[in-house]
């Protein structure tokens, strides 16, 4: 039989600072597509929002010119990128594209920085909503509009005040190696980041910005969208959770093929790889069902791009972040080689001499430990998990002193290791802890050249 293949929606992940407008910018988005299509057109699925390409068009005009063969957007709705982080699959990000949402009024904060420097080591495509444009002083609301239709409504001191405010995001972006420009005037997706003013509470600028989404999908990445639809599925564990008469379940992303009921799975625990069979697959109800008892709706079969709940027994240590294969065939070994090969190979390259790095999950210690390879500072371990006595020990028989630190990322340091810290003979040995991966090289890197003179 020839295998199926098909183009699957994009997966996107939206990033930013914190209240800068994440939530509000998906609310808004699932909320006037809601309104302006019939009744079920968009699907809530497990993590995630579907918004079907016959919404997106309804509600920007532009893009009723575009020919469109992508099949909508799915929006991851775990804001901040501990989720892009978390969500890895083979090796690179889960997300295709990204948003980065910046409150237009305030600029780039350490959050947003992090964000677009974790995006162009993954070298994720992404826009920048320009949010909050309502909050301009004197704007005048065209609620729902693309931006072209308020813009022209406002007045000239507005209009100018906007431009000003855009340049300024520019200027930011400049500084940090991105050339970008307001979105309607790139013509170039692929040199130029698009910044798209918008407005989560008005709707204002949402047509564009879904439309720059639909555009840079079509353009540069319909050959990583093609996947099997009838091949063996493969996802990512977003949450693992209980609930009330399933018992542990998993909140998956499935990216690539089909997922049935009755299937076996090979899913990583902390230490261990876990073989199990599915025993149900749920899609939350449409929320007009909401009265019906069970919260749940049960599927046979799930295809890729899609957010869905597993049960299944066997699931209590399954880790967030571990990638979850279909066993298909006579391929068992392959498949539990090639999910343990995911969990263990993160992609660092470990050196004799260098910094110890913790973090929380595999996809952080991932992102963390490219930002530091981009700073040339070597990595002699990287492990998931909190920083522990012999954490400080090691980092105290290093060589060179410079690299008698350890990162700790998003993690806490045991105590234990704080005990051990307090040791005269640890003297010389410096942990840097924080939530904020360039906040933390920042202050390595200024201890370093302390150290030094
Ligand atoms: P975290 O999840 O905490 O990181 O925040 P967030 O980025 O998801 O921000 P959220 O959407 O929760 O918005 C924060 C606040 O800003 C809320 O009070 C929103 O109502 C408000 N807000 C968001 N977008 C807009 C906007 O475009 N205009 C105005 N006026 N307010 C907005
Ligand atoms: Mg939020």
């Amino acid at each position: 039989m020839a295998k199926q293949s098909t183009i699957r929606t994009p997966i996107v992940c939206v990033m930013g600072h914190v209240d800068h407008g994440k939530t509000s910018l998906l609310d808004r988005i699932r909320g006037s597509s809601v309104v302006s299509t019939e009744e079920g057109a968009i699907t809530q699925h497990i993590g995630a929002t579907l918004v079907p390409i016959d919404a997106i068009t309804r509600m920007g005009g532009a893009l009723s010119k575009v020919s469109v063969n992508v099949p909508g957007l799915l929006f991851i709705d775990t804001p901040g990128h501990h989720a892009f982080t978390t969500l890895r699959a083979r090796g690179g990000a889960l997300a295709d594209m990204a948003i980065v949402v910046v409150d237009i009024n305030e600029g780039f904060r350490p959050q947003t920085i992090e964000a677009l420097q974790i995006l162009r080591n993954y070298k994720t495509p992404f826009v920048i909503a320009a949010n909050k444009i309502d909050r301009i002083h004197g704007w005048r609301v065209q609620e729902s509009q693309p931006f072209g239709k308020t813009f022209a409504q406002q007045n000239e001191r507005v209009q100018g005040m906007l431009e000003t405010k855009v340049y300024e995001l520019v200027g930011k972006l400049s500084d940090l190696g991105f050339n970008s420009e307001r979105f309607d005037r790139v013509s170039d997706f692929a040199r130029n980041i698009c910044i798209v003013p918008t407005s989560a509470l008005t709707g204002e600028g949402l047509p564009d910005i879904l439309m720059v989404l639909i555009g840079l999908a079509q353009r540069y990445m319909t050959e990583n969208l093609k996947v099997s639809t009838d091949g063996p599925g493969a996802g990512t564990v977003l949450e693992v959770k209980e609930e009330r008469g399933l018992g542990m379940t998993l909140d998956v992303i499935l990216y690539d093929g089909i997922l049935k009921v009755g299937d076996e799975i090979v899913v990583a625990g902390n230490d261990q790889i876990i073989e199990t069979k599915v025993r149900s697959l749920l899609k939350p109800r449409p929320m007009k069902e909401i009265l019906i008892e069970e919260r749940f709706e049960r599927v046979k079969s799930v295809t890729a791009a899609a957010g869905i709940k597993v049960a299944a027994p066997k699931l209590d240590a399954v880790i967030a972040g571990s990638p979850l294969q279909v066993i298909r065939g006579g391929n068992r070994d392959e498949v539990i080689e090639r999910v343990r090969h995911e969990v263990q190979d993160i992609q660092v390259n470990l050196s004799d001499i260098g910094v110890i790095i913790r973090a929380d999950t595999i996809g952080a210690l991932e992102a963390l430990s490219k930002e530091l390879e981009g700073h040339q500072i070597q990595v002699m371990r990287a492990t998931v998990g909190p920083v522990t006595r012999h954490d400080v020990i090691e980092a105290g028989t290093i060589k060179d002193p410079l690299y008698s630190a350890i990162v700790a990322f998003n993690t806490p340091v045991l105590p234990d290791a704080v005990d051990t810290l307090a040791d005269v003979a640890m003297s010389h040995v410096s942990i840097f802890e924080g939530g904020v991966i360039y906040q933390l090289l920042d202050d390595y890197i200024e201890w370093r050249e302390e150290k030094k003179q």
